[in-house]
C-alpha cells in the first residue's frame, strides 16, 4: 500500500521549490489535488520544447498529481477553495510574500475554517525579519545563503551549483516539516503552520561552510589547497577541494574533454594501496614511502605535489578506466557523470532513477525518478496532468457538486481567466 494513502492535499504551489515537495508527497501516495489560476502554472509555458505542450519544466515536477483551476479572484471561486480546504488534510503554497493574505486567507483564517488542516509555505526570507518582503528564486538564494561565495576559485567570481539547492532543496526541507506537522495533526487533531525560508534551507545545506567560518577565527584550514587565513572571517571558495577530512580533488583524465574528471578521494586507509599502483607507473616505485607523503599530515602540505602526480597518472587513463583501478583499492571515486552519461548508465536506469513516460500532448518524454525507496511502498510513476483535467472530477468526488451546482459555478466565473490587471 501506499504509504500516504488516505492524505489528501491542496497544492497550490507553483514553479520550482513547491511543486518538488508536492510532487515527492504524491510519489508517496499522497492525493495530490494541483490548485492552479485559469492560466495555469506559468511553467507550463516556459522553456518549451514542444509547441503548445507542457514544457519539461512543468512535467517533470507535477507527475502524479490532478490539477483543477480555480479563479481565486472570484467570489466563487474562493468558496470553491474553502470547500477544498474542509477536505484536505494540508494545504501548500509557495506565492511571493503577501499574496494569500491579500486573497484573504491568513494562517489564521484557514485554521480557523480547517482546525486540523497542516499549512505548509515556502518563501524567499520567511514571514519574518528585514528581507521577509522580497520575493526570491533559485540563484538569488543560493547567492543570499551562502552557497555562492562559497562556491568556484578563490581568484574568480562566486558561482551557482547546477543543483537546484534553493528550489528543490527548499520543497525537500518542507516535505519533512509537513510529515511531522502531519503525524501532530494526526494525534491532537491540531495542525500548524510550516514556514521554510529558502535561504534558511540553503544555508542549512552549507552547514560545513560555518564549521569553517568559526575554525578560521584559530588559524588556517589545512585540508584547503588553498591559502584560507587571510585575516578575514568568511570561509573561502574551495574549488574541488573535498571540504572535509580527507583530502580529495577533480583529477583530469583521457581524452581532456570537458566531463573527462574523476573526483578522488586519498582516503588515509587508501594512501598506501594507491602510492603502491600508480608509483611504478610514474617511475617512482618508493612512492608510498616518500616521506613527503608519509601522513595525512604532510600529504595536506605537499597536497599540490600529490595532485600532480595521480593527475600525471590519470592523463593516461579515461574516467572509466581510472575508476576500474581505484575501485578494486577501496580509493573513494566518481567520474564525473554527464547528463548523457547518466541518461545512459545502467545502474541509474537499474534503480529506475530516469523513468520513460508518455504524454498526451508531447509523446515520450524522460523524468528523473524518486530517490526515496520505500521497501513495501515503491513509487509508481504517472505524466503530470493537462491544465484543468480534472477539475469535474474533484469537484463531483471530492467535494460532492452536482453537474448543476458545477454549470452555475461555470457561468458565474469560479474557473476561468481573472480580469487583467490594469
Ligand atoms: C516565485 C515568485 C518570485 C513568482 O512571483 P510572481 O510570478 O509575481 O507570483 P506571486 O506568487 O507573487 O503572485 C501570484 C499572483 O497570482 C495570483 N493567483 C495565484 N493563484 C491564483 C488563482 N488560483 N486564481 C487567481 N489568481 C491567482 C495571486 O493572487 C497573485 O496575484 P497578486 O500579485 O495580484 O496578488 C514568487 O511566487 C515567490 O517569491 N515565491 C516564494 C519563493 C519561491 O518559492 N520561489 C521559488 C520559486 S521556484
Amino acid at each position: 500500500m501506499e504509504a500516504l494513502k488516505g492524505v489528501r492535499i491542496l497544492d497550490m504551489t507553483h514553479v520550482q521549490a513547491g511543486p518538488t515537495c508536492s510532487q515527492l508527497l504524491a510519489w508517496m501516495g499522497a492525493d495530490v489535488i494541483k490548485f492552479e489560476p485559469p492560466q495555469g502554472d506559468a511553467t507550463r509555458g516556459q522553456l518549451r520544447d514542444v509547441p503548445n505542450a507542457d514544457s519539461l519544466y512543468f512535467t517533470m515536477l507535477n507527475c502524479n498529481k490532478r490539477s483543477i483551476t480555480v479563479n481565486m479572484k472570484s467570489a466563487d471561486g474562493k468558496t470553491v477553495f474553502v470547500d477544498l480546504l474542509k477536505k484536505c488534510d494540508i494545504m501548500m503554497e509557495n506565492f511571493g510574500p503577501g499574496v494569500l493574505e491579500r486573497l484573504g486567507f491568513t494562517w489564521e483564517k484557514i485554521h480557523e475554517i480547517n482546525p486540523k488542516i497542516v499549512v505548509g509555505s515556502i518563501k524567499g526570507f520567511g514571514s519574518s525579519g528585514p528581507y521577509a518582503e522580497f520575493k526570491a528564486y533559485e540563484n538569488v538564494a543560493q547567492a543570499m545563503g551562502g552557497a555562492m561565495s562559497t562556491t568556484g576559485v578563490p581568484e574568480g567570481p562566486p558561482f551557482v551549483t547546477g543543483a537546484q539547492i534553493g528550489d528543490s532543496g527548499t520543497g525537500l526541507h518542507l516535505a519533512i516539516g509537513l510529515l511531522a506537522a502531519l503525524h501532530q495533526a494526526n494525534r491532537t487533531g491540531q495542525g500548524q503552520y510550516v514556514e521554510v525560508a529558502m535561504m534558511d534551507g540553503v544555508m542549512n545545506l552549507c552547514r560545513v561552510k560555518f564549521r569553517d567560518h568559526q575554525r578560521l577565527t584559530r588559524g588556517s584550514l589545512s585540508e584547503y589547497s588553498v591559502p584560507t587565513h587571510q585575516g578575514m572571517g568568511a570561509a573561502p571558495r574551495a574549488g574541488n577541494d573535498s571540504g572535509g577530512g580527507q583530502l580529495g580533488n577533480a583529477i583530469r583524465c583521457k581524452p581532456g574533454g570537458p566531463n573527462d574528471f574523476i573526483y578522488v578521494v586519498v582516503q588515509e586507509a587508501v594512501w598506501d594501496a594507491l602510492a603502491r599502483r600508480i608509483g611504478p607507473d610514474l617511475g617512482i616505485p618508493d612512492l608510498a614511502t616518500d616521506p613527503k607523503f608519509a601522513t595525512i599530515g604532510e600529504r595536506r602540505k605537499n597536497q599540490a605535489q600529490m595532485w600532480e602526480l595521480i593527475g600525471e597518472f590519470a592523463l593516461k587513463h579515461t574516467k572509466r578506466e581510472f575508476m576500474e583501478i581505484l575501485n578494486p583499492l577501496d580509493v573513494p571515486c566518481g567520474p564525473i557523470m554527464s547528463t548523457d552519461d547518466l541518461a545512459n548508465d545502467e545502474h541509474v536506469r537499474g534503480r529506475e532513477m530516469y523513468v520513460e513516460l508518455d504524454h498526451p500532448q508531447r509523446g515520450k518524454w524522460y523524468n528523473v525518478g524518486m530517490p526515496i525507496k520505500l521497501s513495501a511502498s515503491p513509487a509508481v510513476i504517472k505524466r503530470s496532468p493537462l491544465l484543468g483535467e480534472h477539475t469535474d472530477e474533484v469537484l463531483k468526488e471530492v467535494l460532492g457538486y452536482d453537474a448543476g451546482q458545477i454549470d452555475k459555478l461555470k457561468t458565474a466565473g469560479a474557473f476561468s481567466a481573472p480580469p487583467k490587471k490594469k
